[in-house]
């Protein structure tokens, strides 16, 4: 293989920027040309490619979000638009495809490879809800953002003997908010794979108050059923049954940036060499991860529209040590 291209794709990540020069620079030792395509999909069909040298992946591996830009595409959801990128690929001359990215994005990648078009995913995703790793490039930096943000907010409560309600980015998957409720020993969890009942969580606050607590701290993913909103418009009518007073701090994106910390720089260059690898034995249509510290490949069917779950003993974990 002689000419590779590599883009990232959907929510940026912290170390995204870690893989891209992994891959140029593996790329180049493999004797391979590497073109970076410019805002995911969107790029791609649009043919905004350029070749990377590694001197043009110098200075990066310490910046967070992405060089080459990302985006969420509708059009590359549709048949027509992944026609128009293999034409784009064509034009270039580009033999295979590295995607980093998360869910869609890797569902993406499939679609392309089931085409018939050399394609390798790499796992990232401040979410790590994809199939194929153990964990995803951009989940730790993450976790530790939100994880200050917590301990922060400690702070302030516990002098002013308040209960906060902090959420933390996880459309679908309750990962982000289980790990950050463990290590940032809140009283509450919730999280979308589990459905909470209001009035537990107006329990456990009271409880929590009961036994001497300075403050109470209820970490939810975005989207759990009872968000940050909905708990904030239960409790304003019922914040008598608290006895903490509320307030709510929304954490968004703010998790998203930022430069990655050791273990997503470490990660992504692991997976980044492991993807050209791949791609230099032939080895196409699958997902590069991490699986007990070994760099994987997994049939790209076996991750596209799926969605690792999470481990429910955890959430267990968290009620207890919440007491
Ligand atoms: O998939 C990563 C993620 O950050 C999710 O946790 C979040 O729900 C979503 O992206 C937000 O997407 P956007 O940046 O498009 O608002």
């Amino acid at each position: 293989m002689k000419r590779i291209a590599v883009l990232t794709s959907g929510g940026d990540a912290p170390g995204m920027n870690a893989a891209i020069r992994s891959v140029v620079r593996e790329g180049l030792e493999h004797g391979m040309e590497v073109l970076g395509v410019r805002h995911g999909f969107a790029g791609l069909m649009a043919g905004e490619m350029t070749f990377l040298s590694a001197r043009d992946v110098g200075g990066i591996i310490q910046k967070g979000g992405t060089i080459l830009g990302s985006a969420r595409s509708p059009l590359f959801r549709t048949e027509e638009g992944r026609r128009q990128a293999l034409v784009e690929l064509a034009k270039m001359g580009v033999e295979a495809l590295v995607v980093i990215g998360g869910n869609g994005s890797q569902t993406g990648a499939y679609a392309l490879s089931q085409m018939g078009f050399p394609t390798v995913g790499i796992a990232s995703t401040i979410d790590n809800d994809l199939m194929g790793s153990d964990i995803t490039i951009g989940v730790d930096t993450a976790l530790n953002t939100a994880l200050e943000a917590v301990d922060r907010l400690k702070d302030t409560a516990s002098s002013h003997h308040r209960a906060f309600v902090v959420e933390v980015m996880g459309r679908n998957s309750g990962y982000l908010a289980l790990m950050t409720g463990i290590a940032g020993g809140a009283e509450v969890v919730l999280i979308p794979e589990v459905d909470t009942d209001p009035n537990q969580v107006a329990a456990e606050l009271r409880s929590s108050y009961a036994r001497g607590k300075p403050h109470a701290i209820v970490v939810v993913a975005e989207g759990a059923k009872l968000n940050a909103q909905a708990l904030l418009n239960h409790f304003t009518t019922y914040h008598d049954q608290l006895g903490f007073e509320l307030r709510v701090t929304i954490l968004g994106h703010v998790q998203r940036g930022g430069g990655p910390l050791a273990f997503d720089r470490l990660l992504a260059s692991r997976l980044g060499a492991g993807a050209v690898a791949m791609l230099d034995r032939g080895r196409t249509g699958v997902l590069v991860g991490m699986i007990k510290d070994e760099v994987t490949a997994t049939p790209l069917e076996e991750v596209a529209d799926k969605r690792k779950p999470v481990n429910l003993e955890l959430f267990r974990l968290a009620n207890i040590l919440a007491r």
